[in-house]
């Protein structure tokens, strides 16, 4: 597997990350012994970034990152970074009902992801959403404070704006910023993107394949447990459904002509969009995970490139990529 580099202060990382968010709830039900499998396969593949948030299950998805750390093979398990997102305020219910940012909160949130992990530092970590009552100064300056104790490698930062990302970055170096960008989730690229490159500041890239909706395997009669995200997704339901699958068909014809299919294809996209960008890949399979990682080896030439922007426009997308209620908590969308 290729390496990028997570900006100019950030560590460098496999090309395609793996992000295991799915193994723990928000996708439904997860596979136990295959979420395992997974990861295991990842880092047998070369994969070296494993991403993944405190509220990922409520501290299920740090608990399965340290057995599938714990049973790896040794050296496997060394090359290992993990990226956790902290801040989430959740309900018993599985709610969520906003985000603390506060420097005694970050203190408390460490000291239980490092538990959960079974490990004495994070590699990457980052608040999930900007805590709208805490000045980001004051939440990097805490995490800041965390990397000059040995807790933290590097501090990263989610779904900021520009000017947040500004702000935080006058406090201490950022690693990378993880935001939604894919074909159908281009909003990153008038303002967020330049701000990030002039500072030097990478890019994690989820929702690459818009949650599975652009992968290619999503059909309309998917029956989604109650607690599936997706359920609530403006993208997923209603006649937005069935306009966004329109345009994965548009791009399954370009990627057939490639031998590829339209999950490799979204993906090679994506990486093509510049070296400081790195995918996380949110397989929670062997049989996902691979079809994904064969995207890493994949070269879009510019008729490609031409023909793939003309299948699927900049906001050709129906429906907003959160309901209203997540909306209002992106500071990237202020
Ligand atoms: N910072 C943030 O705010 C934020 C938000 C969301 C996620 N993230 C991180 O980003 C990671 C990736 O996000 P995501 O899960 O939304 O990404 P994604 O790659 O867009 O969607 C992953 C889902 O797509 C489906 N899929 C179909 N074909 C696939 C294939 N070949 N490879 C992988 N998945 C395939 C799977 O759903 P089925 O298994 O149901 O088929 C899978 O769970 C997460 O795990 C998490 O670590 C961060």
């Amino acid at each position: 597997m290729r390496t990028r580099t997570l900006g100019t202060h950030g560590p460098s990382v496999s090309a395609l990350g793996l992000g295991c968010m799915s193994m723990s709830a928000l996708y439904g039900e997860a596979d136990r012994a295959e979420s395992l499998a997974t990861i295991h396969a990842a880092l047998e593949a070369g994969v070296t970034l494993l991403d993944t948030g405190d509220f990922y299950g409520m501290g299920h998805n740090e608990l399965l990152i340290n057995e599938a750390l714990r049973t790896a093979p040794a050296a496997r398990r060394e090359q290992a970074l993990t990226s956790v997102k902290f801040g989430a305020l959740r309900t018993v219910e599985g709610g969520f009902t906003g985000y603390d940012g506060r420097p005694a909160a970050v203190k408390n949130f460490v000291a239980y992801s490092l538990q959960r992990l079974g490990t004495d530092h994070i590699d990457i970590y980052r608040i999930a959403r900007l805590d709208p009552d805490v000045p980001i100064e004051e939440t990097v300056g805490t995490i800041a404070e965390l990397v000059k104790a040995g807790h933290v490698r590097h501090i990263g930062l989610s779904e900021v704006g520009a000017e947040t990302i500004r702000r935080a970055a006058a406090v201490a170096p950022i690693s990378d910023l993880q935001i939604e960008y894919s074909l159908i989730s281009r909003g990153i690229e008038a303002e967020i993107l330049p701000v990030c490159r002039e500072l030097g500041i990478g890019v994690t890239a989820y929702g690459v394949l818009s949650r599975g909706l652009i992968s290619g395997h999503w059909s309309p009669d998917r029956k989604l447990a109650a607690n599936d995200f997706r359920g609530m997704s403006p993208r997923f339901t209603g006649d937005n459904l069935q306009h966004n699958l329109d345009l994965v068909e548009t791009l399954r014809g370009i990627a057939a002509a490639k031998d590829l299919t339209v999950a490799q294809t979204a993906i090679a996209w994506v990486l093509s969009r510049g070296e400081d960008i790195v995918p996380l890949i949110g397989a929670r399979s062997r049989e996902r995970l691979a079809e994904s990682l064969s995207a890493a080896d994949v070269t879009l030439d510019h008729d490609d490139l031409a023909a793939i922007e003309r299948a699927v426009p900049v906001d050709a997308a129906a429906g907003d990529r959160y309901p209203a209620n997540q909306m209002a908590h992106l500071d990237s969308e202020k």
